[in-house]
């Protein structure tokens, strides 16, 4: 859907955060405005998280079961690396949400901001990656991407269709 991923009632919301897990804008400015400096109190206890790899924390300020920091790839930095990198960014995201106990997870567009990750390219990639989990997982109930701008909805969208035609 398009919208805020703040507006979503849902157990767990994934942010594209960086691998310093010190904040930073976009999508994880917003999610660290409306936690509160528990939030990056408890980034600071983890420490850090390499690219394509996740972390779930306690949720600050927010009524979530946790916040899952996602690291995706910055586009053309990884030697080739990134389709990858952003395909684990998402499974790991996944998996910690659901050891922490979420049954529904929204996704932001991980690395489709600063990092610059085309469009057509990741949406294909993530939702791809996510309905492989969900094949795997059925306690994970509800994954949504939650999408801020009309492009960044379009692509998805398109890349929906596009999957769901491919699985029948
Ligand atoms: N809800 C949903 N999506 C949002 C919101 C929001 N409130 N705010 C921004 N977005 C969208 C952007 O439009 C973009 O499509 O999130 C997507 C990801 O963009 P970024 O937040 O720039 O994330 P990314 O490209 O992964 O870059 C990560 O940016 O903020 C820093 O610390 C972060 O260094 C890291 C880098």
């Amino acid at each position: 859907m398009r919208g805020n991923i703040l507006d979503q009632p849902l157990d767990a919301l994934v942010t594209a955060a960086n691998s310093g897990l010190l904040g930073g804008g976009g999508v994880d400015g917003a999610i660290h405005r409306a936690a509160g400096p528990d939030l990056l109190a408890a980034c600071r206890e983890v420490g850090g998280c390499p690219t394509g790899d996740a972390v779930a924390t306690a949720p600050g300020a927010l009524p979530l079961t946790c916040v899952v920091h996602a690291v995706g790839p910055i586009y053309g930095a990884h030697d080739g690396a990134e389709a990858d990198l952003l395909a684990s960014a998402h499974r790991r995201a996944l998996e910690v949400a659901a050891a922490a106990g979420a049954r529904s997870v929204a996704f932001p567009a991980i690395s489709c901001g600063v990092y610059g990750y085309p469009l057509a390219e990741a949406a294909p990639i993530g939702l791809g990656t996510i309905a492989a989990f969900l094949d795997d997982h059925p306690e994970v109930e509800l994954v949504r991407y939650v999408l801020y701008g009309r492009e960044e909805y379009e692509a998805f969208a398109h890349a929906l269709e596009a999957l769901r035609a491919a699985r029948g």
